[in-house]
């Protein structure tokens, strides 16, 4: 198993993994031109040479980034994948000295075993909120908001 930065050529992989599960309504749909515009913030998971996992951190302000676009192929969910995906983006965070990360998730019981705590959705900076403006299911998409410290 091995957590890497991800490259331009494992964008197909990242759309089918993220859409696949945006498809069950499991997350949101991620365009293959915003996995592209935003390759820089992804992490793949391989294991024996095939990418079975994804997750994203996207940097929001100067204390803050947010987990997104975790998802870890059917047939290898329950082996800790997931975690540790999280865990690598926790180091990515530190790293770049940002002091809080949270989520906005339809699986909270997931990210409060890793240690995360559900927040008011009203304490994420006004910024947040604005992006969520421009997906089809604003207001009301059900993602709960979840938040973390790096210190
Ligand atoms: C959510 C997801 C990333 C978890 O990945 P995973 O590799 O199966 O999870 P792990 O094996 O690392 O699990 C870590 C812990 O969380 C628990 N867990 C995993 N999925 C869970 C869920 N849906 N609900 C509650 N707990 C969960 C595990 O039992 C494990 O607990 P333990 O440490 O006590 O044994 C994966 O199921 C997935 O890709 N789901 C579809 C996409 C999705 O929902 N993405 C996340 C939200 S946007």
């Amino acid at each position: 198993m091995n957590i890497r930065p991800a490259k331009v050529i494992d964008v197909k992989k990242i759309y089918s993994l993220v859409n696949h599960y945006a498809d069950n309504k499991e997350m949101l749909h991620r365009s293959l031109n915003a996995i592209y515009e935003n390759i820089q913030e992804f992490v793949v998971l391989e294991y024996e040479n095939t990418i079975v996992g994804c997750g994203a951190l996207h940097v929001s302000w100067s204390d803050l980034a947010e987990v997104k676009a975790l998802a870890v192929s059917e047939s290898f969910k329950g082996k800790g994948f997931g975690r540790k995906i999280v865990e690598k983006l926790h180091e990515n965070a530190k790293y770049l000295g940002i002091e809080k990360v949270f989520t906005l998730t339809f699986k909270p019981e997931f990210f409060k075993k890793l240690g995360y705590s559900v927040i008011p959705k009203e304490t994420l900076p006004h910024k947040i909120w604005s992006e969520c403006v421009n997906c089809h299911l604003f207001p009301d998409c059900g993602e709960v908001p979840l938040m973390i410290s790096m210190q």
